[in-house]
Formats: structure tokens, C-alpha cells, sequence
């Protein structure tokens, strides 16, 4: 008998049902019910696993209860959200996708593993893998973007990275992609809103990530909170029991969000927490998360028949094996455990620092004023977040020591002593205090070079943090207005966990970058940035609106029968651009280049041969650059109508000023499959346009036509 029959064959009802309830240990718990007594719950065998808490002292001591003082002995399994870096923070998503960069993502997260493992950590609630559409939606800061693909090549990534080669290893913890789907639909963009979908939307944008994720072998799933098209994901059997577990192959552990398994009853589909418990665990939840419901409304369950004995196992089962996995039952204490090959914390700063780097985007930049001049020079830094090591974290920072962060001030001090550089910030991130305005304008007037640092406090983005209006808050604009009239070089640093809609500030600034929140090493990598020792290669993961009112915005838009232009009849506003301030992939370089010949072999391609598509680029400018090249693909006529660009693939290349290069990038047939109009995967034949080019700008593309035929 294995140990997951014996310990089934032993275990009471109530331990069973504790394998299936995580408490939060009420060390920062996020959502609305607070932790209780987790110790006494776990002698009792009441809780299986705990979320919230870390450190090899802390996770020692309760673990220690579990596999000393419990009956069974059954490891906890402990859960904590490595969304972007654990102590040592990253990049928000968001930002580090704009990397486009699937190795860094994989490292970043292979180093937040070892990081939460050594803290006694063997699960985290990453990755996020919603796509986000909708600025006003506070957790688009979580997210990889707008784009299926981009959203699975970063989610591949991270679960490679924070699950390593096998769950056992040292390093590794279990991942969770997260949140099971469509979450980022909400309704008017307010956080946990009813989302409404058709199926084919579902299943061309929101579920690819997902099938990817449980390709790459994630461990663990989270459903969202919100409900699609009047069905709770935490009770949706169709999706999860139907589509994840059914269809996509899953066979991982499916943990509710916090306490979502109880708002089954807000959400008006069970009557009481009995109901609530019976609808989650056969949708197929297998952990409820501090709700509380499993384990006070299973056992009525159990007597009034909602649910069976054998579907209670059936989630006790997945879970210990994951448990069995993660090898708790051999090494209870994984923060006792050797990590050889962990980086250093200088390696790990360093890694922060590039991650940061490769995660900046520079929007505008007229007159050359970047790199800043190399001779010594007087500058003001102004604004509030010119020296906010608190905001640099970000959103989800985890176990991060906001302390330990590098403003923007303490950046480019460090990196140009011979620089006469001045703070004051001005204005605050959400008052409307003006007292500080007089001495920043000074300050200003009397500097050769302005750094304007604005923007959201990290809290005003990822939960919770939803928006109706997407300018800079407080008073920052009014202030940013006096500073740009006194008509210095400027340069604007933005820091928020969103596009915001400052087209006022683009077209007026010298430089305009955005830096989401950098984490950590936010300071140091601008500063390699303004300084020139390194070169801007971020790209948009998002389309960036004008205005709010242009949300839900994203590239692959169908073309309607009426496409905007300048006619009358055509889907436009008659109030403003239609066009995004920057589209998706928008990111400028120290380099300028220019595309050359686009060529796409075989011209006449059959299913399954393999396309390879060539790209010549110049380097026309001064400096030397790295360039994004992303391929679209568009289908003119198909049995549906199709959007009108799908990225398909991106490639990266680094020119010396003067050099032309040649890019390749595969895609195989196989990648043009759609769903037809059954909803059925097919690979139409016939003309398909390839375009190329450094943004889904259109404008900006350079097309090359193929036929597809039969093989
Ligand atoms: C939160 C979030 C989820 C997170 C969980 C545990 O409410 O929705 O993303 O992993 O609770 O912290």
C-alpha cells in the first residue's frame, strides 16, 4: 500500500477535510478575513497548508508542529505570493514582460524560488497569467499583457523557472497559474466584476495562457474570484472539471482564491457555506483558501448528500501528491535544506538591476537630449517620485524590504557624482498640498537639465486598485504644467502599474520613460538608462489609450465592416483619436532603425512545413541600439472575420551605429491554426499577409504575402 492509500485508510473525516483547508497564518493576510489560531488547527490536522507565512524560524516552528505534534505527521504545505521577486523584488509583471525576454523571466523566477524555498516556502501564487486589457483594472500591474502569446511565453517561463526540473529539487517551488479565467475582463474594469464573454473570445485570447501553463506542468491552478457569464469560476465544473482538468490535461491541485469558496453565497449561488463547499470541491477545488467552508461545510455536505465520500478523497489525494512531489514528507523544512547553486545577494541585486533595465520603455525622446551630457551639469530632480524608495516596490512585493531600494535620486547621484543634483519634490502622489510647488519651480529654473518624476503610489495598482480616470492623480498634473513652461530639458520618468492617459505630457516632453515599479534596483537601472551606460530595449506589453474612454484597447481588434479613417461612417469617436497614445510593442532605442527586405520562404507554403521569415535592419543612428522586430500575421478572408493583426513572434537585434543585420524568426505552419466557425481548430488555406515591424503600429509594417495549401 503507498503512503497515500495508507495515510487515506487512517485519516479521519476532519483530517481529510483539513488536507483540503489553507489558513492564512495571519502574518499579512490579503483578503477580507483575518487569520485566526493556525497552530492549534494544525496539531489538530485541521489545516493541510498555510499561506502568509515565511522564514526559516517561523515556517521551522510550524511545520515542526505538523510533523511532530500532529496524529498522522502530514506535512503542511506553505504558500506565499512570489509574484515578482520574493525578499529580492523585481519588476512587476507588467514591466518585466516589456523585457520580451522569456530567459530573464525564467531566471527571475528561478532565483524568487530560491529565495522563498530558503524561507521555508514550497508554493507560490504566481504566475499570473491574466490578460489585461483594461487600464482601469488595478491587477493589469500583475499581468503580462494584452497578448495570448506574449501571456504564455511568459508564464512558460516563469513556471520553468520557479518549478525547475523537478519539484523536489532544493530550489523549486510548486507554481500556480493563476487566475483561472478571464479575470481581467471585469466589467467597467472594477476589480472582481462579473466578466462576459463569447466562447470563441474565451478560447482565442483568455484560455491559451492557461493551456500553456498546464503544458509546461504547473502544479497548481487558482480560479478567479469573478464569474463568467453568470458562473463563479470557483464553481464553474464546465471550465475547471470540463476544460482545465478535461480538455487542457490538467491533473494539479486547484487552490481557491482567498476566500472565494464562501462568496459563493454573495454571489448568490448557494444558499449557505454547506452548499457553497459541495459546489467548489465538485467544480473541482481542491484547497479551499481561509474560507473556512471546507472544513465547517463539507461534513454537513457530506450528511445531506451534495457531496460524496469518494470526491472529499479525490481532492486529498491531489494534494498530498503534490505534497509528495515538493518531497515535504522527506524534508519537512525546506529552509533547512542545502541550495547549491543559489545566487548570491550581490548576483541577486545585479539580476534585479538588469531585469529592471530591460523592463524600462522609453515613449518619446526629441533632440537627442538622452544619454544626459557627459560634462558635469546642474539637475533638478522634482516630483514625488524622484526619491520614493517606499513606492519602488511595487504592487505584491512580497517578502520585499521596500528599505533596501534605490530611488531615482539616490541612482543618478550615485552614478554621476560630478553632477550638481538637487531634489525637491514639489507635490505629493495624491494631496493636493501646493506648499512645496514655489521651491521645486526654483530649483528647476535654476538647473540645466529637469527630471520630472511622476506617477502612481504603488498601491494605486495590482487589488483592489481599480480606476475610473487614468491622468495623474493629486495635483501632479497642474505641477507638471508650471515645470514644463519654465521650457527646460525634460525629462519625465513615469512610475505607476498602468498605461496612464497623459498624451498633455507626451507631446511636451524631451524624454518620456516609463518604469512601472522597477523594484529594488529601480534607481540604478534608470540611472544606467539616463547616463547612457545602457541602452533602452523595453517594448509595451499593453496598447496605451489617449483617454479612458477608449478601454478595453488592444491591437487585435477585428476589423468591423467599417474600420476607423477619416469617413464619417466608420468606427471612430468623433471627439478624439481612436488610435492609442503608443501602440503594443512601442518602445524607442538610442538607435535609429530602419527596416530593410522582408522575406518569408517557402512563399508557397503546405501544413506543416515551417516558415522562416528574414529581416534585414540598419542602425542609421549615432549610437548603438537594440532592436524588437515582431511578426503579425493576418488572414483577409476566412470563414470568420479575423483580427486584423496576431503577433505570432518577436526577435531581437543589437547594431552598432551604421550596421545592417539580418533577423530570422521561424514559425510553423501550425501557427496560423484558428478556430473555425464551429469552434473547431483549422488551418485555412489560401493568402495570408506577414507583417514586420517594431509595433503593431500598422502603419509601421512592412507585409509579405504567402499561400498556404494542403500538404
Ligand atoms: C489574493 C489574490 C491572489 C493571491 C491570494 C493569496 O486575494 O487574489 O492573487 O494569490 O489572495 O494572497
Amino acid at each position: 500500500m503507498n503512503r497515500i492509500d495508507r495515510l487515506l485508510a487512517e485519516m479521519t473525516l476532519e483530517e481529510k477535510i483539513g488536507q483540503l483547508s489553507m489558513l492564512a497564518a495571519g502574518f499579512s493576510v490579503t483578503g477580507p478575513v483575518l487569520g485566526g489560531d493556525t497552530t492549534g488547527d494544525v496539531r489538530t490536522g485541521r489545516a493541510g497548508s498555510l499561506l502568509n507565512v515565511y522564514g526559516p524560524e517561523a515556517t521551522r516552528r510550524i511545520q515542526r508542529v505538523a510533523v511532530e505534534e500532529s496524529r498522522l505527521a502530514i506535512p503542511l504545505l506553505l504558500g506565499f505570493d512570489a509574484v515578482h521577486g520574493h525578499r529580492t523584488v523585481f519588476p512587476l509583471p507588467i514591466g518585466e514582460a516589456a523585457a520580451f525576454d522569456p530567459d530573464l523571466w525564467e531566471e527571475t523566477a528561478r532565483a524568487s524560488a530560491a529565495q522563498a524555498a530558503a524561507d521555508g516556502v514550497k508554493l507560490t501564487f504566481a504566475p499570473m497569467i491574466d490578460i489585461a486589457r483594461d487600464p482601469r483594472w488595478g491587477r493589469i500591474a500583475e499581468s503580462p499583457g494584452e497578448d495570448p502569446l506574449l501571456a504564455s511565453l511568459f508564464g512558460e517561463a516563469k513556471i520553468r523557472g520557479f518549478q525547475g526540473e523537478d519539484l523536489h529539487e532544493a530550489g523549486s517551488v510548486a507554481a500556480t497559474a493563476k487566475h483561472f479565467v478571464a479575470y481581467g475582463a471585469a466589467n467597467a474594469g472594477r476589480d472582481y466584476a462579473s466578466t462576459d464573454l463569447s466562447e470563441r473570445t474565451l478560447r482565442e485570447t483568455y484560455l491559451p495562457p492557461f493551456v500553456a501553463a498546464v503544458d509546461a506542468g504547473v502544479a497548481a491552478v487558482m480560479p478567479a474570484f469573478s464569474d463568467l457569464a453568470g458562473v463563479p469560476l470557483t464553481a464553474d465544473e464546465r471550465l475547471i472539471g470540463g476544460w482545465l482538468r478535461g480538455e487542457a490535461g490538467f491533473e494539479g491541485v486547484v487552490i481557491s482564491d482567498y476566500n472565494a469558496v464562501a462568496e459563493l453565497v454573495v454571489h448568490g449561488v448557494a444558499a449557505d457555506p454547506a452548499e457553497a463547499a459541495a459546489l467548489a470541491l465538485r467544480a473541482g477545488v481542491d484547497i479551499d483558501m481561509m474560507s473556512h467552508c471546507y472544513r465547517d461545510g463539507l461534513p454537513e455536505a457530506l450528511d445531506r448528500g451534495l457531496v460524496s465520500l469518494p470526491e472529499i478523497e479525490r481532492s486529498v489525494r491531489r494534494v498530498l501528491a503534490l505534497k509528495e512531489r515538493l518531497g515535504l514528507f522527506e524534508t519537512p523544512h525546506a529552509a533547512d535544506r542545502p541550495q547549491p547553486g543559489t545566487p548570491s545577494p550581490d548576483a541577486l541585486r545585479e539580476l534585479a538591476r538588469e531585469a529592471a533595465v530591460r523592463s524600462i520603455v522609453l515613449l518619446e525622446h526629441r533632440g537627442d537630449v538622452l544619454p544626459l551630457d557627459a560634462r558635469p551639469q546642474r539637475i533638478a530632480m522634482v516630483g514625488p517620485l524622484a526619491d520614493a524608495r517606499a513606492e519602488m516596490l511595487g504592487c505584491w512585493s512580497g517578502a520585499g524590504d521596500s528599505a533596501s531600494a534605490v530611488s531615482f535620486f539616490e541612482g543618478l547621484a550615485l552614478a554621476r557624482p560630478d553632477c550638481d543634483i538637487r531634489l525637491s519634490p514639489g507635490v505629493g502622489i495624491r494631496d493636493g498640498d501646493e506648499s512645496g510647488i514655489a521651491a521645486a519651480l526654483d530649483l528647476c529654473a535654476g538647473s540645466d537639465v529637469v527630471l520630472l518624476c511622476l506617477g502612481e503610489s504603488r498601491d494605486m495598482s495590482g487589488e483592489a486598485a481599480s480606476r475610473s480616470d487614468l491622468d495623474l492623480p493629486g495635483i501632479q498634473r497642474r505641477f507638471a504644467e508650471a515645470v514644463l513652461a519654465l521650457g527646460k530639458p525634460m525629462i519625465v520618468l513615469l512610475s505607476a502599474g498602468r498605461p496612464l492617459c497623459v498624451p498633455w505630457l507626451a507631446e511636451r516632453a524631451d524624454a518620456l520613460l516609463m518604469t512601472w515599479f522597477l523594484g529594488h534596483e529601480a534607481g540604478n537601472a534608470v540611472a544606467d538608462i539616463l547616463t547612457g551606460r545602457r541602452s533602452p530595449t523595453g517594448r509595451l506589453p499593453v496598447s496605451w489609450p489617449r483617454t479612458v474612454g477608449q478601454v478595453p484597447l488592444f491591437y487585435a481588434e477585428r476589423p468591423t465592416g467599417r474600420p476607423a479613417s477619416a469617413e464619417h461612417y466608420t468606427s471612430k469617436y468623433i471627439d478624439g483619436p481612436t488610435a492609442p497614445l503608443y501602440p503594443f510593442g512601442h518602445g524607442l532605442t538610442y538607435g535609429r532603425f530602419r527596416l530593410g527586405a522582408v522575406v518569408a520562404e517557402p512563399a508557397d507554403a503546405r501544413e506543416g512545413d515551417m516558415l522562416t521569415v528574414t529581416i534585414e535592419l540598419t542602425n542609421e543612428g549615432p549610437l548603438a541600439g537594440e532592436e524588437t522586430v515582431f511578426l503579425f500575421v493576418r488572414k483577409p478572408v476566412s470563414r470568420v472575420s479575423r483580427a486584423r493583426l496576431e503577433m505570432k513572434g518577436f526577435g531581437k537585434l543589437a547594431l552598432a551605429s551604421g550596421e545592417t543585420g539580418r533577423l530570422t524568426l521561424v514559425l510553423p505552419v501550425e501557427a496560423l491554426r484558428f478556430l473555425d466557425a464551429a469552434l473547431r481548430p483549422a488551418i485555412e488555406h489560401g493568402a495570408y499577409e506577414l507583417l514586420v515591424g517594431p509595433s503593431a503600429d500598422r502603419a509601421r509594417l512592412v507585409s509579405y504575402w504567402i499561400e498556404v495549401g494542403a500538404a
